[in-house]
């Protein structure tokens, strides 16, 4: 009996007003699975065997005049108190169209509506009417399958995935969050079924594949959508990095699981989505760079050609075209530099040219480059890492000395042309550049003082003269 998760004073009013009416409602899916699971849930599904709007409206009533949201395309009813959010819809009895993800509702039972469920883990009910409250309704032994650590569906999982094949990708997404396993035949409906996902719609897969980056190990989830096929229906730049390559006894690594192992690393420093996906993408050039020469395998302008990916990448997926988008391709653009920083001596004017181009984003594209490093030879992983920390002492120590972050050049065309009364000219770009390259070379500092200077001594040499 689960009375005592049912405290809450909108579970006992549903129950007063079931009474009342004569109708039943049930707590259902994710929030009964979560109680049990012992993890927080704010959203609280109520099926009602009835009429789930008129309940919701009632309750709200007797809750202090709550605004009710009424969806009504969807037959639903959403109101909020105090953080938590309660859907009310009526049970419900669904088929499907071949071709939509759209399904024809019809009014149905419990039992009906816990049927038509994705998983038997997310169709758990309990009751909130009166002589039951409290009672745990489990035709499909999700209470089992919890313990178990297994997701299954409650109907044949063909027709669960075909009917929806979103299903597919809350499978991978729940077995990696709750690190479950996904049984046997649901595995291989999801390997048959895969290009059914090809009718949802991106925003939706995202959702989900967003919450498979956002869990502390998302291998897991990838491995899975790369041996189900589903990433290369919906993915296929990410899937293209997989396998090794033998020639002439020369092999390179498998970018792939190499890409994965560079996510989970960063998942330990970071929370950031997008940094997260910078991981996920910072090779995803070596697909298409990869070549065979006499020197073995080489990804020639992986970075490069990757961060013209992310763009592309960006725009069919249908994300935004973004600060996200740009810091994205930005870090992929620049995820060599630290390494090639690292292997030489680290002068002053490399890391200041560093943190010219990576400005604010410095410190998160070291991160990334700590995160790349996926080497068995401790030696080198040592020899790396050591050298980074070089690196970033330094960008601590210039960055102290010299603003160079969000760089303005402190001598700005205007004043060029004051000087030495000229008009717009290429002289103008060609002054500035030399200001800027000297003092990221060190040669000056970031100042209007030594800059002037230095600009007087360019123009000099462009046969420019102050006027007086
Ligand atoms: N559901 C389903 N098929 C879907 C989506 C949802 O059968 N494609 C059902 C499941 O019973 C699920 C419930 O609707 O538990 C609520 O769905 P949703 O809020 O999307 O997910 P949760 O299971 O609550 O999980 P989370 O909050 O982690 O997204």
């Amino acid at each position: 009996m689960y009375q005592k998760y049912l405290k809450h004073r909108a579970f006992q009013l549903i129950s007063e007003i079931t009474q009342e009416t004569g109708e039943q409602a049930y707590v259902i899916g994710g929030y009964v699975r979560d109680l049990l699971l012992k993890r927080p849930s704010k959203d609280i599904d109520v099926v009602v065997v009835g009429d789930g709007m008129r309940l919701a409206k009632k309750l709200a009533a007797r809750m202090g005049n709550l605004k009710v949201s009424l969806f009504k395309n969807f037959g639903t009813a959403m109101l909020k108190y105090k953080g938590l959010e309660f859907e009310f819809v009526g049970a419900r009895k669904e088929s499907y169209q071949r071709n939509s993800r759209k399904p024809i509702v019809k009014a149905g039972s419990l039992f009906d509506d816990q049927y038509r469920r994705d998983f038997t883990i997310n169709a758990l009910g309990i009751s909130l009417n009166r002589d039951t409250y409290g009672e745990l309704l489990d035709p499909f032994s999700g209470l089992k399958h919890l313990s178990e650590k297994l997701i299954i569906t409650p109907a044949d999982p063909e027709i669960t995935f075909s009917d929806d094949p979103l299903r597919m990708m809350r499978a991978i997404r729940f077995a990696t969050q709750l690190n479950f396993q996904i049984d046997k035949n649901v595995l291989e409906a999801i390997k048959n079924q895969k290009h059914r996902l090809e009718i949802v719609s991106y925003e939706r897969i995202l959702t989900e594949f967003n919450k498979i980056m956002m869990t502390e190990k998302p291998s897991v989830g990838i491995k899975l959508l790369e041996t189900t096929g589903l990433l290369a229906v919906f993915f296929p730049e990410l899937d293209a990095l997989k396998g090794v390559e033998i020639r002439d006894g020369m092999q390179h690594k498998d970018n792939f699981l190499h890409t994965i192992k560079v996510v989970d690393n960063i998942c330990e420093h970071t929370d950031n989505m997008w940094l997260r996906w910078a991981a996920l993408l910072h090779d995803i050039g070596k697909a298409p760079t990869k070549r065979f020469s006499k020197q073995g395998w080489t990804f020639h302008g992986h970075d490069f050609v990757g961060s013209k990916m992310v763009l592309e990448l960006f725009r069919r997926m249908k994300l935004p075209l973004n600060q996200n988008m740009k810091y994205v391709k930005k870090l992929v653009l620049l995820h060599l530099r630290p390494i090639v920083l690292s292997q030489d001596i680290v002068t002053d004017s490399a890391v200041r040219r560093l943190i010219f181009d990576a400005g604010n984003d410095v410190d998160d594209l070291m991160t990334l480059c700590e995160a790349d490093i996926t080497s068995k030879n401790d030696q080198k992983v040592k020899m790396y890492l050591t050298n980074f920390k070089i690196v970033r002492r330094k960008i601590k120590e210039i960055e102290e000395k010299d603003a160079i972050r969000n760089f303005q050049p402190p001598v700005s065309g205007d004043l060029i042309m004051e000087t030495f009364g000229i008009k717009p000219s290429r002289e103008i770009g060609l002054i500035k550049d030399a200001i800027k390259n000297a003092i990221l070379d060190g040669l000056i500092r970031n100042n209007l003082e030594e800059a002037f200077q230095f600009m007087l001594q360019e123009a000099k040499k462009l046969g420019l003269k102050p006027v007086d």
